[in-house]
């Protein structure tokens, strides 16, 4: 009977259908990429996590990976899963002493995405581009040189990261950290609490510009809840230091997250292409280093680049020579730095998928959508969504019940909600970035008080991700019984909580 119907093209049917602009637009889009290789987790019972993690310690970095039954959010760093053209990139890998031939393939990839001055060409006369295996090393490079060039200096920075800060601190050089305003205030609309604060700034600045030999901006800000930093803060930062003589550099670790951000919210910038942003935002900054295992979409690698012209290469023309001295000393020769061949080659790719807009909005959109179900939930997590991760606030997750701050709610957290539900969380907060001063026998607590659940990119899927929300919020709910911890060991160690271990505390 079909035979005497009219027909009917596509386009002309969707016409016919009211509803045609809901079905462009579906609330559930599909992932731009499939799966291409996957593996079975081990089949892991409670009582067997729960051993495992009393055998830690309760310390989750010591909890074997393997027995992560649900999703490992402890780090988005080095945990991507690589691209198929990155696994084929890696067969062409030259693992040559000298000169292998991604060396200059990547060298041409840093000029294409960060800007022509960040590698020279030819490099070797006027080095400016250095190879680390991962970002602390081009940190350690970086600060123990910069810690020789005087006493009592200061390192001033929207949020240091950790190692960072301990690399710093390491070098008698004190890290110093102006997070803005907006980032301890929930009712704030700011889309980029990542920021420095200017007028803090400005105020140290008064008081010590002389014993400033650089200024850091950690984009996005990672230890400041993943807050992406605005172009207008990059640029009056690198104006503001300029005017002193003082060089900026980035720590550009999620730099293509960071500049989704601007690209969504800054205005100006809606019809800038990401590549565009990239090159805007680096042409602020004398210099920058960078953990490639985050937007470099590796599994390692780091590197540490100076501007060709900048400042820093003015202010301090013996610097590169030194600088390549110690990646010699410590990592390996210039043309390959810390790095086997391969991993040069998955970097190369990886630098040129991360910026794509498909990735781009497909990643964010994942981290928002889980942040943005665990506050539905009721959790309370810092807002707005930042970049790679949800930080949740322990402060207000714990305020309406008798936890103590010396008893890391935190901690306590983590450690259930790996246990018990088999997902792993981190910690970032009174624990990781407090201390504890053996004069007063007391302990002193940082500005923030998190816990991080970073997203691995390109790894899970939104169903992985809603089942953590669900164990939190069970968790949440039973808030007021979830007992606080005593640190057995270590508690006055540094970077102690990569080291220490706990026990539950009985209730009174
Ligand atoms: N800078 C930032 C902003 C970072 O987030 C990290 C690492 C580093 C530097 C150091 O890089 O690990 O390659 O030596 N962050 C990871 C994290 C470890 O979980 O946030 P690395």
């Amino acid at each position: 009977m079909f035979k005497y119907c009219a027909l009917i093209d596509i386009v002309s049917f969707l016409s016919l259908v009211d509803q045609f602009e809901k079905l462009d637009s579906l609330s559930v889009m599909p992932r731009p990429y499939f799966n291409h290789s996957i593996e079975f987790k081990k089949k892991v019972t409670r009582e067997e996590r729960i051993a495992a993690l009393e055998k830690a310690g309760l310390n989750v970095f010591y909890f074997p990976s393997e027995m992560v039954t649900g999703c490992d959010l402890l780090s988005d760093s080095g945990t991507t899963t690589m691209t198929n053209e990155q696994w084929a990139a890696l067969h062409q890998g030259d693992e040559a002493y000298g000169s292998n031939k991604g060396y200059f393939m990547l060298m041409e990839q840093i000029r294409e995405t960060f800007g022509e001055t960040f590698s020279n060409e030819p490099h070797l006369n006027r080095p400016n581009a250095f190879l680390f295996h991962q970002g602390r090393p081009c940190e350690d490079a970086l600060f123990s040189i910069i810690g020789k060039l005087g006493d009592d200096l200061v390192i001033p920075s929207n949020g240091h990261f950790d190692t960072t800060q301990a690399n710093i601190e390491a070098n008698n050089i004190k890290a110093v950290n102006l997070f803005s305003q907006e980032l301890h205030d929930k009712d704030s609309k700011s889309k980029f609490k990542g920021d420095m604060d200017i007028e803090k700034y400005k105020r140290l600045l008064a008081k010590s510009y002389e014993k400033i030999p650089l200024t850091y901006l950690t984009i996005t800000n990672n230890t400041g809840g993943g807050q992406p930093v605005s172009m207008r803060n990059i640029q009056e930062i690198s104006e503001i230091s300029h005017e002193k003589n003082i060089p900026l550099f980035l720590d550009a670790s999620r730099f293509a997250e960071n500049a989704w951000f601007i690209k969504k919210y800054e205005k100006g910038y809606s019809k800038k292409r990401i590549e565009e942003i990239v090159k805007e935002m680096f042409s602020y900054a004398d210099g920058f280093t960078t953990s490639f295992k985050k937007d470099g979409l590796v599994n390692m690698g780091g590197g540490l680049f100076i501007k060709e012209k900048g400042l820093f290469m003015k202010k301090y023309p013996e610097i590169p020579d030194r600088l390549m001295n110690y990646q010699i000393i410590k990592e390996g020769h210039p043309t390959y730095g810390g790095l086997s061949g391969r991993d040069i080659m998955a970097l190369c790719v990886g630098l040129r998928t991360v910026i794509k807009e498909e990735y781009l909005d497909y990643r964010m959109a994942q981290v928002h959508d889980f942040g943005e179900k665990m506050k539905n939930a009721n959790i309370p997590v810092l807002t707005p969504i930042g970049g790679h991760a949800v930080y949740l606030d322990v402060n207000r997750f714990f305020e309406d019940t008798d936890m103590k701050a010396e008893e890391f709610g935190g901690i306590s957290l983590t450690a259930l909600l790996l246990a018990v539900y088999g997902h792993r969380s981190c910690e970032l907060g009174y624990f990781a970035f407090g201390s504890y001063n053996k004069k007063t026998g007391k302990e002193e607590f940082p500005e923030v008080n998190f816990v991080r659940f970073a997203i691995p990119r390109l790894r899970y899927e939104q169903k992985d991700l809603d089942s953590v929300v669900e164990a939190v919020k069970i968790l949440y709910e039973q808030r007021d019984k979830i007992p606080g911890v005593k640190v057995v060991f270590g508690k006055d160690l540094t970077l102690r909580h990569f080291k220490a271990r706990f026990e539950f505390l009985a209730s009174n």
